[in-house]
């Protein structure tokens, strides 16, 4: 049976059970600001759980089916290991009230074991053991015995067998799943509860019926290859991949082609590369690809290795055919700007590493401050990491490394709130120093072409600057280098960048630079990079995220664990100084 039958025998084996057919909604959910990507088949019926949408109404019909696409990314770097997709879809069957338990179960079982249907033998079920006051799920376990009085039955708690919400709260309830081959395929949740934001429950006036069956689970055991990958919804893609590069480890083979998956059709459903939500997951996939790629698979750094798959997974799919041009044009760009990025990255790789070796500092373990500033900063794997220090003869601690990631989560959950009131895009690490930097280079060029000069407006991605300022001639080489060299200087002096809040009316008396006629509320926070505000050697009205220290600029780590406090020297360097309009110049800088 190919996927194709099995996607229409589901939907023909519920219709015939009185299901209306719903087609798969957009992997990027509609009024539901609790989740970046739909997770599963349930997200678009969420409403209709908790009673704000009537089923019936709407669908002419208290029950649905649906084969919807979902994308899980929340450990992004677990996936690849044979048992995780980040693309997926999700076959499945809901009800709003319509039948329950016994139906929900009757209609698994005749579809999974029926030879008119899917003609599989169930290994075992599992149903709720109860936990947390939560009685167990007796009811369920005695629906399946009356069934098969020989079927096996195991029983879990809540981390197994109790499914949701989605995102923060929801509807959620006890699950029976069924295993086939060993692996779990369907999953049958009983909603009888909503969960609130604090994760207390309250029962559902309605109980509604949400499943959930892999699609390429369902494939592969149907077809009885040994993996996901090796069935028709992979085979072609993972054999494009195969006759360009050749005999190459396989596991690193499937993470690229289901990375491509997940890209192609988040790029179909209208996602842009981009630093922040569905746009960094997107640049995090293809980044990730290109590595895995690189590193694992191609020889050299290709940015059109993703040309024969893609091309393969848009005729395995062609609903993407529509959005074709869109989907090789934003990962070729992706790939190109990557190129640069990661070149530099493996730089400050090969830099640390050589320091260690020939300092002999006899240090076999890789700071984690470094593997933190090569993940946020470069986007290297984790694993990537882990594989090209084994090669240098070094170790990195994965725990000690996840420590560090959960306090950047929380730091930029915090920046993030800034940023929306200052109203800087993008909260990277690097994006963080290149603001620092920003500052440094507005001081510097006042000191330096004097107090004429007046900032026009500024720009940062995670690979340059960019800063505009009214001044009526073009700079001079000598001006330039005084003003590289002032910036340098004070990233090499590490003064502390530093924060205070104020009144806008004290804040103008302080002398620090602002915008002019920007508005500012009547509150107004000063950055300043110095000890004290008064000896501050550069002030401005700024919403920040900052670095902490101008030395930060210069490292891609943290300075305390790096070798002797020799740190990766990073400098200030002026790319381009040009008109931008009459009497604006404008500045492109990078820390290199
Ligand atoms: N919503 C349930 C799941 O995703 C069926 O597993």
């Amino acid at each position: 049976m190919t996927s194709k039958e099995i996607r229409q025998k589901f939907l023909k084996f519920f219709k015939s059970k009185g299901h209306k057919i719903i087609p798969s909604a957009s992997l990027i959910p509609e009024n539901d600001p609790s989740v970046l990507f739909t997770t599963a088949g349930m997200q678009q019926f969420k409403p209709y759980y908790i009673g704000k949408k009537n089923a019936k109404e709407d669908f002419g019909s208290l029950n649905v089916a649906s084969v919807q696409k979902c994308v899980r990314t929340s450990d992004i770097d677990e996936v690849g290991n044979g048992s995780h997709l980040t693309f997926f879809e999700m076959l499945g069957n809901f009800s709003f009230g319509g039948y329950w338990k016994i139906d929900a179960i009757k209609y698994a079982y005749e579809f999974i074991t029926s030879p008119d249907w899917m003609n599989l033998k169930i290994d075992y079920i599992s149903v709720f053991a109860g936990e947390d006051k939560i009685p167990p799920d007796s009811e369920s376990e005695k629906i399946w015995k009356s069934i098969d009085p020989n079927i096996v039955v195991k029983k879990s708690g809540r981390a197994d067998n109790f499914w949701g919400p989605t995102g923060e709260e929801g509807p959620c309830g006890p699950t029976t799943e069924i295993y086939v081959d060993g692996i779990e395929i369907w999953n049958i949740v009983f909603n009888e509860f909503y969960q609130n934001s604090d994760k207390t429950l309250k029962p559902l006036e309605t109980k509604g019926v949400d499943t959930g069956m892999g699609l390429e689970r369902l494939v592969k055991v149907v077809q009885k290859v040994p993996t996901v990958f090796d069935t028709d919804l992979f085979a072609l893609i993972i054999s494009s991949i195969i006759s360009i590069v050749g005999d190459k480890p396989i596991e690193k083979i499937r993470i690229v082609a289901d990375h491509l998956k997940a890209i192609a059709f988040i790029i179909s459903d209208g996602v842009e590369v981009s630093n922040v939500g569905h746009g960094y997951v997107l640049r995090r996939l293809i980044r990730r690809a290109m590595l895995i790629h690189h590193k694992f698979i191609g020889a050299s750094l290709d940015v059109n290795f993703y040309k024969a798959p893609v091309e393969t997974i848009i005729n395995t799919y062609p609903e993407l055919n529509e959005k074709k041009d869109k989907i090789f044009e934003a990962i070729g760009e992706e790939t190109e700007k990557f190129e640069e990025t990661l070149e530099k990255g493996l730089k400050e790789f090969n830099w640390v590493a050589r320091t260690y070796e020939n300092e002999k500092m006899n240090k076999q373990e890789l700071p984690a401050s470094i593997v933190f500033g090569l993940v946020t900063t470069y986007g290297f794997p984790f694993e990537l990491i882990e594989e090209i220090s084994k090669e240098r003869g070094m170790t990195v601690d994965r725990q000690l490394f996840q420590n560090r990631m959960e306090e950047h989560k929380i730091k930029s959950r915090a920046s993030s709130e800034q940023k929306f009131k200052g109203g800087l895009g993008g909260h990277s690490e690097m994006e963080i120093k290149y603001h620092t930097a920003t500052h440094l280079l507005r001081q510097a060029l006042e000191e330096v072409l004097g107090e004429n000069m007046t900032q026009k407006g500024s720009n940062i991605t995670p690979e340059r600057l960019r800063f505009d300022f009214s001044f009526n001639r073009k700079m001079t080489d000598e001006e330039e280098q005084k003003v590289e060299d002032l910036v340098n200087q004070k990233i090499s002096e590490n003064l502390p960048v530093n924060k205070m809040v104020m009144n806008k009316e004290e804040a103008e008396k302080t002398g620090a630079a602002h915008v002019f006629g920007e508005k500012y509320g009547d509150e107004v926070s000063i950055y300043y990079i110095g000890d004290s505000l008064e000896s501050a050697w550069s002030k401005e009205f700024c919403g920040g995220p900052h670095a902490e220290n101008t030395g930060d600029l210069a490292s891609i780590g943290g300075p305390e664990e790096n070798p002797r406090d020799k740190k990766p020297k990073r400098v200030f360097k002026i790319i381009k100084e040009e008109a931008s309009s009459a009497g604006v110049r404008r500045i492109k800088a990078i820390l290199e």
